[in-house]
């Protein structure tokens, strides 16, 4: 018996199936011309007949009709064959044609608030129709957003690398190596605003699309720039007591954004940057105040970092941004020490406003963009909207990027209603202030649970690790609130995406380390533990996985789920590590960027990897998914050598059906040292639009004279050559057709 026999009949109504509404469309021509417009299958959704999505029933593709591209080290993005790709923009490059163009030498001036930001991430597009408004359809006008993720090496922004003011002469070679002293004031006010998002109207010509210097829509939203902190109205004013600083005494605003990484876009056309790994920009020097306990314990459930022996907070990695000397609060925003009298008069809660879902309205570039802390605070990746229906509430699925962290899912109270389409941020304020929060278990039965991470849970009121006074609180501190309740521990939740198709939801869980995961220390939703001693060496879940649900009842509002693994990472030749039994043409690892064609149904996913590199660099792969129980039950076999010991074990779990090369296959290799992350594309399926971060990453610095891993896209005739930049390429087919088929 399957572990998904328990499944409702989908569909109770009178009402037409799906599947005939979508046959009705084929043959109807005004229909056509609503799918081809963009409206799409979650618009169908909303027709009337159609209000509930059923699953399995828009037929999908029933193989992939494109060559794979062969693993590659090349500084190159490879392609297959009848495939080409062209750079939209890349890092640096000048929003208003007032600036230089982008010297790629490290000479800019301070001013990146009028340049494409670095580190391409999470992106989405937003189609302008001919009054100027948002539009679901395709026009030769949009908008696109960008997150800039940044974090450590911007070494190649300055002239001959980060500077470094210690003593010692430690420079920055990786993620854990930042020891630079005293920053140059120049160079951190680069890297400050080479963060956040960029938003950059592009236009389609004959010769495909391109930006369009000096668009009054061209916006930068910085760490700098003013955001609005947006709550329940019942616990706004306790949220505004943890954000109080010396800049809004009131805590009603905050400055910026950062390490903005997936992203989210909500039925009503907004954008959503997502914070990340925003707490490795803080530091604590010594000499302020000490923190309450509960303050502390704060800290360390975030990973903020401290620059001086505060007891109980590790020592991190950070920016330096704090160190600039004198009092500018640019730069001192950065130090949490309590070094005031009050909360009022330092920066002590700066970190608490960061590690949100950050609403921009795109087409608006004066609206002040809104934090959501009804969505929770933690290393936010990615916030993907379920299927809308008119008249439910809508569901965002987010995943908490940390080792060991969980899913979250927020359930607006709002109704969707369709006439907010082309809202801005009213309509943002209206579904993301108030609804519930959860947190995903996933249990051994196959199901999971949707735990509420609410004060009235005595589990979460009486927590023992963290006193929360208030919901203002679990909000602010919702890593705590899910541990109350008991979520489960992933393998790292990166991005999440919905299948159009179905309404079942994916979610990337890009690997874990051998301290979490060794062979007693597996369940079922993150079951292998084993060791890589091929090429890069390396233990835990190296390679990852990407797990799906299904709502009970299809609901967004469910309070259950049924779950399996669509498909573990592996390297083809790794026995009994390669479940999915991947190929030399579809191996991959460590799973990050995730999304679904509207159009083809493609589930496109990207890496973000460290363990396959000494084969292939990051890479994209397309994907023809099935659905959540097409699969069995299997039993993974465990091997590693814990403290010098080997140690073994077998872990049931659920796995879906086996794809094979016909519907799983290696579509785009990246240039050397990038990962692949961000997707969105037009909805004819016809231009696919993919960003490259930080190719070269594995460059030694330039103020070490090493010379950069990627010289890509200058290697392709892309502006000044000499230098690695991330970017965003368009991807056609040389004969128009379909991205994938
Ligand atoms: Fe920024 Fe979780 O990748
Ligand atoms: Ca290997
Ligand atoms: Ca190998
Ligand atoms: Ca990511």
């Amino acid at each position: 018996m399957s572990h998904h026999d328990h499944d409702p009949v989908f569909n109770t109504s009178g009402n037409p199936h799906f599947q005939d509404v979508l046959a009705q469309s084929l043959q109807n021509p005004a229909r056509r011309g609503l799918l081809r417009g963009g409206l799409g299958l979650a618009g169908l959704a909303m027709l009337p007949g159609c209000a509930t999505l059923t699953a399995g029933l828009a037929a999908s593709p029933s193989a992939l009709g494109f060559a794979a591209v062969e693993k590659s080290l090349l500084d190159n993005v490879m392609l297959p064959p009848g495939y080409q790709y062209s750079v939209l923009h890349a890092t640096g490059d000048a929003l208003d044609s007032a600036l230089a163009a982008y010297s790629n030498k490290g000479l800019e001036s301070d001013d990146w608030s009028r340049r494409v930001g670095d580190h391409h991430d999470g992106m989405d597009i937003y189609y302008i129709d001919a009054n100027g408004r948002y539009s679901e359809k395709e026009t030769a006008r949009a908008v696109l957003c960008v997150n800039h993720e940044s974090s450590a090496d911007s070494h190649f922004l300055h002239p001959n690398g980060q500077t470094s003011n210690k003593v010692s002469g430690k420079k920055f070679t990786q993620f854990g190596d930042w020891d630079l002293g005293a920053r140059p004031e120049l160079e951190v006010l680069k890297e400050i605003n080479l963060h956040g998002v960029s938003v950059v109207e592009i236009v389609k010509s004959p010769q495909g699309w391109r930006i369009q210097q000096d668009s009054p829509l061209n916006r930068r939203i910085t760490p700098q720039t003013p955001v609005r902190i947006s709550g329940p109205r019942a616990h706004i004013a306790q949220i505004r007591g943890f954000m109080t600083t010396r800049w809004d005494t009131a805590g009603a605003m905050s400055r910026g954004t950062l390490n903005n990484c997936g992203h989210g876009k909500t039925p009503w056309g907004t954008y959503l940057g997502c914070e990340e790994n925003w707490a490795y920009y803080f530091q604590t020097t010594a000499g302020g105040s000490a923190f309450s306990a509960k303050e502390m314990a704060s800290l360390k459930r975030y990973g903020v970092a401290s620059a001086a022996p505060v007891a109980g907070v590790a020592k991190a990695a950070g920016q330096g941004w704090h160190t600039v000397s004198g009092t500018d609060d640019r730069f001192s925003r950065w130090n949490l020490a309590a070094v005031g009298a009050t909360a009022e008069k330092d920066f002590r809660n700066e970190a608490n406003t960061f590690g949100f879902n950050v609403e921009i309205d795109p087409l608006a570039p004066n609206a002040t963009p809104a934090k959501r802390v009804a969505m929770g605070r933690f290393a936010h990746e990615a916030a993907v909207c379920g299927v809308p229906k008119a008249g439910e509430p809508l569901a965002f699925y987010i995943g908490c990027d940390s080792r060991n962290e969980y899913i979250y899912k927020f359930v607006t109270t709002a109704l969707w209603d369709p006439r907010d389409v082309g809202g801005g941020l009213v309509a943002g304020d209206k579904y993301l202030s108030e609804g519930k929060l959860y947190a995903a278990r996933f249990d051994a039965s196959g199901q999971g649970e949707w735990l509420e991470l609410t004060m009235a849970d005595p589990r979460i009121a009486n927590h023992s690790a963290y006193k929360f006074a208030n919901q203002g609180d679990v909000l602010v501190n919702a890593r705590y609130a899910a541990d109350a309740v008991g979520a489960t521990k992933m393998d790292r939740p990166e991005w999440g995406a919905v299948n159009h198709r179905n309404g079942e939801i994916y979610f990337a869980l890009t690997n874990n380390s051998a301290a979490n995961r060794t062979p007693a220390k597996t369940d079922l939703a993150n079951p292998r533990a084993y060791m890589d001693m091929d090429g890069v060496k390396s233990m835990g879940n190296p390679n990852g996985h990407i797990i799906r649900f299904k709502e009970s009842g299809h609901q967004a509002s469910a309070k259950s789920f049924a779950w399996d693994i669509f498909v573990f990472g592996a390297e083809e030749d790794s026995g009994d590590v390669n479940l999915s039994g991947l190929t030399a043409k579809n191996a991959f690892s460590s799973p990050d960027g995730l999304w679904f064609s509207k159009a083809t149904g493609i589930c496109w996913i990207q890496t973000d990897d460290g363990a396959f590199t000494d084969e292939t660099n990051c890479m994209m792969l397309a994907a023809i998914p099935g659905q959540v129980g097409d699969g069995g039950k299997v039993t993974v076999k465990n091997k590693m050598v814990v403290g010098g010991v080997e140690q073994t074990g077998t872990q049931e779990t659920f796995l879906g059906a086996a794809l094979g090369e016909a519907k799983l296959r290696r579509f785009l290799v990246a240039p050397k040292g990038a990962e692949v992350t961000g997707i969105t594309e037009t909805p004819d399926g016809r231009t696919l639009f993919v960003n490259i971060q930080h190719p070269g990453e594995l460059s030694k610095p330039q103020s070490s004279g090493g010379a950069p891993q990627s010289v890509w896209p200058g290697n392709q005739g892309y502006g000044v050559a000499g230098r690695p930049r991330s970017a965003t390429i368009v991807i056609t087919r040389k004969d128009g057709g379909l991205i994938g088929l």
